[in-house]
């Protein structure tokens, strides 16, 4: 499994476009993605819930980060 982190201090950068941008690629290649949205904005997540039944991208999971999830992940190192 691939993990990668898209992190920028700079607000406006484009981490949320080239995330959803590296999970698209890697769906409609046939991989299986996750994104998991970090930011309290949750843009990823919010994009991914306006997305309408029938999208190349359907199957493409799209989760905010609860502190469970951010605690489990900076566990994992
Ligand atoms: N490679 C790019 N070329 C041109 N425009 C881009 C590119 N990547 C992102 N953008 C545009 O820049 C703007 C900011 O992008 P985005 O929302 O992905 O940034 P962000 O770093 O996630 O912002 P925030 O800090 O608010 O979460 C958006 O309008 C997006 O469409
Ligand atoms: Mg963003």
């Amino acid at each position: 499994m691939l993990t990668v982190a898209v992190l920028q201090q700079k607000g406006g950068s484009g981490k949320t476009t080239l995330a959803i941008n590296l999970a698209a690629a890697a769906h409609l290649g046939g991989g299986r993605a996750l994104v998991v949205d970090m930011d309290r904005q949750a843009s990823a997540f919010d994009w991914s819930a306006a997305r309408q039944d029938g999208s190349p991208l359907d199957g493409l999971a799209v989760v905010k980060a609860d502190k469970a999830i951010s605690s489990l992940l900076s566990r994992r190192g």
